[in-house]
Formats: structure tokens, C-alpha cells, sequence
């Protein structure tokens, strides 16, 4: 059965054989897959919350985009194997996204910023890097937040609005990252605290 899909902007469109790698048989609308894959996300941030292990390495990233999406699609937890219009050369995601867990763990054994900055600046290079075919924005999100309340602070609120539909606090949201990517931090942080 083919799903049409409706992006909100910034969303990363699906490749056809990314497509096909949907699990649930029975789904026919972007709304049925967007309870679905709610439903999942849920149970993956159960599971998130009660680990103890270390997060900043490959494994937990991509176990933890298995445990988000696992039931939805049959590539979750795996990384891109094609280019997207974000996000680095699909070759080099293993490589840039080493580079970025070192660094994180470098800023936090040397307090390089406060934790609220530390952990944004690791989801804006993490959706910058979008090591996967879907799936970035949310996986990105929930790893700034297990990362800030490991640093003793509470999860971020991000809006306090669904960022699913393409309204105001979706705009907000990637205007902040696009101000980040020049190198101001300031509206991300505030967008992460509002
Ligand atoms: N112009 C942009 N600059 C930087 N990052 C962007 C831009 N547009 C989108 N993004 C990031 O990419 C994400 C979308 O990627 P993807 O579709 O893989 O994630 P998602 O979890 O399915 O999306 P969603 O944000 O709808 O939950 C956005 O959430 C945002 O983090
Ligand atoms: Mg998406």
C-alpha cells in the first residue's frame, strides 16, 4: 500500500525504498502514521529514560532510533545511505558524528559552556549531521534531553508545541537552527526553554 506523505517544511522527504521500509501494513495516511509513530516514540522514550549507560557514543544513537522507530520502520536505527538535502555527505556520518560525540564529552569534562548550551549545541550539529533516512528531528530532540538532565537540569520544552505541523513554533524552530548555523546560539536555547 503506498502512504502519501505530507512534509511539514524541513522535513526531510523519504526516498522510495526508505518508503517501502514501513512496517504497519494497515496504514494508509500521513494520520494514521503519525499516531503510529507517536505511539512508538512513546514507548521509545520509556525505554530512553531508563537507561543508566553511557549515551554519548554510536551504539546509543543508533539504538536509540531503533527504539523510537523500530516499529515503524523496518531501517529504523540505521544510518542514511544516501544524501539528503540536509546534512553531511552520507559517507561521513560515522565520522563527523564521532567527532561531534568527542567533542561534547570534552565540553563537559571542561564546563567549556553551561549545560543548557552544551546540549544544544549538540542537537543542532546532530540534525545538521541527520545520520538518518527520517526520524532526525525527534531522535535529536529526545538526545539533547536525556544529555541536559544527565547534566542535572530538566528536559527541554522545546516550544510546548507539537512540531509536527508546520505552524508558528515549527517556523521558530528552524529559524533558530538556521541562526545557529551562522553561529548564534541565543534563539535555540530560548526556542529549547520556551
Ligand atoms: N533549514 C534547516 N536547517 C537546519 N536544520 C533543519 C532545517 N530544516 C530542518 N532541520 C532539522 O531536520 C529535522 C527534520 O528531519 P527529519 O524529518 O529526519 O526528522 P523528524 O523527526 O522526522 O522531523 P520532525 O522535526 O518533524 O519531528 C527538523 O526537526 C530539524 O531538526
Ligand atoms: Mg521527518
Amino acid at each position: 500500500m503506498t502512504v502519501d506523505l505530507v512534509y511539514p517544511p524541513g522535513a526531510t522527504p523519504l526516498d522510495p525504498d526508505e518508503r517501502a521500509g514501513l512496517i504497519p501494513g494497515h496504514i494508509a495516511t500521513q494520520g494514521e502514521l503519525n499516531e503510529w509513530e507517536q505511539l512508538n516514540i512513546v514507548q521509545g522514550e520509556n525505554w530512553a529514560r531508563k537507561q543508566r549507560k553511557e549515551i554519548l557514543n554510536e551504539g546509543f544513537q543508533r539504538q536509540l532510533h531503533q527504539q523510537l522507530f523500530g516499529e515503524t520502520w523496518k531501517w529504523a536505527g540505521e544510518f542514511r545511505k544516501s544524501d539528503k538535502n540536509i546534512g553531511v555527505d552520507w559517507l561521513k556520518i560515522g565520522v563527523e558524528l564521532k567527532k561531534l560525540l568527542d567533542d561534547t564529552r570534552y565540553q563537559i569534562e571542561h564546563a567549556s559552556y553551561p549545560s543548557d548550551e552544551i546540549a544544544v549545541r549538540f542537537h543542532h550539529r546532530l540534525v545538521a549531521i541527520h545520520p538518518f533516512p527520517n526520524g532526525n528531528g525527534r531522535h535529536a530532540r529526545l538526545m539533547a534531553d536525556l544529555l541536559v538532565e544527565r547534566l542535572g537540569q530538566p528536559r527541554f520544552t522545546w516550544g510546548s508545541r507539537s512540531l509536527v505541523d508546520a505552524g508558528d513554533t515549527r517556523k521558530r524552530y528552524i529559524a533558530a537552527l538556521q541562526a545557529a548555523d551562522a553561529r548564534d546560539m541565543t534563539p535555540l536555547q530560548a526556542f529549547a526553554r520556551s
